[in-house]
């Protein structure tokens, strides 16, 4: 495992500079999770990171080093909160998108091989959801497509994922239910999470920032403590997420605290 860290860096849509000289470590094996207001940068940042700003008018410095000094490419995966499902695709399908894309067969679908097929099963096994694999994602729950979006992210076996809001569209009981199998899924790998829900934070990171103003900053990391995910009945937890409510409350209405 290799620590990601961010040096100086900054990104600009033309003369719109959303972050500028952002120092950050995502830490080997564990979840860094980052909170923030609505347009303050949080997916920008996130597709810097994916290598995705590579782009005409899009503006960037700083470097992005892995502590093993490989590159970050190709060892990423992706979640977010659309669930990206394609619809005319079962589940066993959508979960070995990323085989389906990358064997060049645009209009034939590829044959998995058996063991490919093992795998995407046993994947399903473990979210939950083997007796859907041939289901179509429009006779699934919001969760549980959700499940499936997750159980592709594992299919790719990436050591980095990083997630942008992936719980957002579910129902309270329901994130719950998904942030205690993500994190024991994930468990190993080095997470970046974005989310709007300090409480999700709270129970999933070790290392949680808050990204505010513009350019935007980030302030210093909440290291909660107890392992994850943490419980809800867990006080000193209500207590940072009352200080982080009322942090983000402020930074909304302009004001540091
Ligand atoms: N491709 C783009 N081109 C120009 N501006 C963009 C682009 N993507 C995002 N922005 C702007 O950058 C700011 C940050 O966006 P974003 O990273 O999506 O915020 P967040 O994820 O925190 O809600 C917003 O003001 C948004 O309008
Ligand atoms: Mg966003």
């Amino acid at each position: 495992m290799f620590d990601i860290t961010l040096r100086k860096a900054g990104l600009a849509y033309g003369d719109n500079v959303i972050f500028q000289d952002l120092d950050l470590t995502l830490k080997a094996g564990q979840w860094t999770c980052l909170l923030g207001g609505s347009g303050v940068g949080k997916t920008t940042l996130l597709r810097m990171i994916a290598g995705l700003t590579r782009q005409k008018n899009i503006n960037t410095r700083g470097e992005i080093c892995c502590g093993d000094n490989q590159p970050l490419t190709g060892r990423i995966a992706w979640m977010s909160q659309q669930d990206s499902l394609l619809p005319w695709a079962t589940v066993l399908d959508n979960v070995t998108t990323g085989i389906q894309l990358r064997s060049n067969r645009l209009f034939r679908k590829a044959k998995l091989s058996a063991d490919q097929k093992d795998r995407a099963l046993s994947i399903l096994e473990r979210v939950g959801l083997a007796a859907k694999a041939n289901e179509l994602p429009q006779n699934l729950s919001g969760g549980q497509r959700q499940r499936v979006a997750l159980a592709r992210t594992l299919m790719e076996d990436r050591p980095v994922v990083l997630m942008d809001e992936p719980f957002a569209a579910v129902d309270a009981i329901t994130r719950l239910d998904l942030q205690d199998l993500s994190c024991e899924l994930l468990a190993g790998r080095t997470v970046l999470l974005i989310t709007h829900d300090p409480l999700e934070a709270l129970r999933l990171g070790h290392q949680v920032y808050h990204l505010r103003g513009q350019p935007a900053e980030l302030t210093d990391a909440i290291e909660p403590p107890g392992q994850t995910p943490r419980s809800l009945e867990d006080s000193s937890l209500m207590a940072l997420q009352g200080q982080l409510l009322d942090r983000l409350r402020h930074a909304e209405h302009g004001e540091s605290v």
